[in-house]
């Protein structure tokens, strides 16, 4: 009997209906109920042989069918779509991480912290000053004669007559004196500029650490005590070192310190110039002239000073070969010291 088909096939295709979990599933259920030659069709096909009275329902209930199987297909592909987007939001926690850049300290500024907590820990504190000066500050408190040849326009940058961008930070030792009385132990990193040419061993701007100590009965001792237990924390505690008469204006006497060349073990390499000495700074005890600038008896009173480079320190602590990687910003450098 047609009506009980079509009430049995309405009940199958719910069932199956519920289980059209995939695009194969709800295309089997689309050949069978609604193709050409599906059940649907099947049934359509009865209806010439059904009673003339009874046509009408037939008709109406075969659509009702029809229709009812087009709604389960149509929910299930729906369905199936919407778990798809659904399995594509999913957090898949089996993904490797995707690094995340992370800021860190230029090897620069790294340098100037590693050297000023060493001196801190030998009691040192740290001041800065400006980095534009004027003569007087720069050169002329400093003990530098009139016709020094480091006034010459060539190597500083004048921005008047009386102004210019300082070439070292010891000036910031007669900023110090004037405004407080020893005992004074401090060091003081910052820029410094050179009108220089650009090249591998130098730039127009590069960074200095400066350090003075003025007390009563300050000796050369005191000097070489402390700058060699700094070059030992920081380069080493086997190292060798050696002390080398020198000239500065405003010191006397005057040093330069060398270490023994760590990178070729003092036998000598392109770094030390095969020299097996590596020079780390200047250093000397502060010159009489100086403290009558800034009113300090040197009857009373005695000091040392010593200035650092810092990209030099860095070159040599880390082997790079050129002043330029340091100072130009190139992130292939910087990223390698984080
Ligand atoms: N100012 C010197 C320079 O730029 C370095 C220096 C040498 C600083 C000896 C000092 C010092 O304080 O005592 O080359």
């Amino acid at each position: 009997m047609l009506f009980d088909r079509i009430a049995e096939l309405t009940r199958e295709m719910r069932a199956a209906g519920a289980d059209l979990a995939d695009s194969a599933a709800i295309e089997r259920f689309r050949i069978t109920y609604l193709s050409r030659k599906g059940h649907i069709a099947g049934l359509f096909e009865e209806l010439k042989n059904v009673a003339r009275e009874d046509k009408p329902r037939a008709g109406k209930e075969l659509n009702a069918l029809r229709e009812t199987a087009q709604q389960i297909l149509d929910a299930a592909t729906e369905r199936l779509a919407n778990d798809t987007e659904a399995a594509q939001d999913m957090l898949d926690v089996t993904l490797p991480g995707r690094m995340s850049q992370r800021g860190h300290m230029h090897i620069v500024s790294r340098t100037i912290e590693e050297i000023s907590d060493i001196f801190r820990r030998m009691g040192f504190s740290i001041a800065d000053g400006p980095e534009i000066e004027s003569d007087y500050y720069n050169f002329e408190a400093l003990n530098f004669p009139a016709d020094h040849p480091a006034r010459d326009m060539q190597d500083t940058f004048f921005l008047d007559d009386e102004h210019l961008l300082r070439t070292h930070t010891t000036p910031v030792q007669i900023r110090l004196m004037e405004r407080f009385r020893p005992p004074i132990r401090a060091i003081f990193p910052g820029k410094v500029y050179r009108n220089e040419v650009i090249s591998a061993r130098s730039h127009v701007q590069f960074h200095q650490i400066d350090g003075l100590f003025v007390d009563t009965d300050v000796t050369f001792a005191d000097l070489k005590g402390t700058l060699v237990t700094f070059a030992r924390m920081y380069y080493g505690s086997s190292l060798k070192y050696r002390f080398r008469p020198s000239f500065f204006p405003f010191t006397e006497p005057s040093a330069e310190m060398d270490i023994s060349c760590y990178l070729c073990g003092a036998k000598g390499c392109r770094v030390c110039k095969y020299t097996g000495w590596l020079e780390i700074l200047g250093c000397g005890m502060v010159d009489p002239n100086v403290y009558a600038h800034v009113n300090v008896d040197p009857e009373k009173y005695s000091g040392y000073a010593f200035g650092i480079g810092i990209e030099r320190t860095a070159m040599l602590r880390h082997g790079f070969d050129d002043i330029r990687l340091l100072l130009e910003n190139d992130m292939r450098v910087n990223h390698q010291f984080n």
